[in-house]
């Protein structure tokens, strides 16, 4: 057994497109990655919504990330990112976003917005580097749940 963790340790995930299947597994890595989870079923929910788009890394048969997003008219709202820690600062969410934005563009979506705690470093380097820039400011907005104010981004599609 210890050849197949080897060997899938080496490898890099796969991305592709998240479906209803994923809902426990997404479920169980967005508890680990954030204060308050969403359960399996919020999930479902989510999965089988045609306007909610989700792309997931899987390394072997693991979720080891995903992202999520909702489309309205012709903007989205990144939702939810995260990737498992044994897999966080080796770029594979910078890959997802990539894929993302990608997919979103190609559904003919002409901007998409976000919110970030201003104290998340990685996420507000991930997202900065993929473009997006700050529109607006809450302060406070994650104090609840131990972090600071939320920062409101954008990244123009076309
Ligand atoms: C945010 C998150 C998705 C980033 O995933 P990741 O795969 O580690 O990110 P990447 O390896 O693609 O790196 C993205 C950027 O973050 C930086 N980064 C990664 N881990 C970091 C750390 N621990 N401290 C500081 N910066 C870090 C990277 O250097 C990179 O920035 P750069 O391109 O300027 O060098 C991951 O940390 C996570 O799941 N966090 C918990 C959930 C969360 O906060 N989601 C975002 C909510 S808005």
């Amino acid at each position: 057994m210890n050849w197949l963790v080897r060997l899938f340790a080496r490898t890099e995930p796969t991305l592709s497109t998240a479906s209803p299947r994923d809902a426990a597994a997404l479920a169980a890595l967005h508890a680990a990655s954030f204060n308050r989870g969403w359960s399996e079923h919020e999930f479902e929910q989510l999965l089988t919504d045609r306007s909610v788009v989700t792309d997931r890394a899987t390394s072997g048969r693991r979720n080891v990330g995903f992202i999520l997003s909702r489309r309205a008219a012709d903007e989205a709202e990144i939702l939810s990112v995260a990737v498992a820690r044994a897999w966080q600062g080796r770029g594979l969410a910078r890959r997802l976003l990539d894929l993302h934005l990608r997919r979103l563009a190609g559904l003919g979506l002409r901007a998409v917005f976000l919110e970030v705690d201003e104290a998340n470093t990685p996420a507000r380097r991930l997202y900065a580097r993929a473009g997006f820039r700050e529109v607006g400011r809450r302060p406070g907005y994650y104090a609840r749940s131990g972090g600071k104010g939320a920062l409101v981004l954008r990244r123009d599609l076309v």
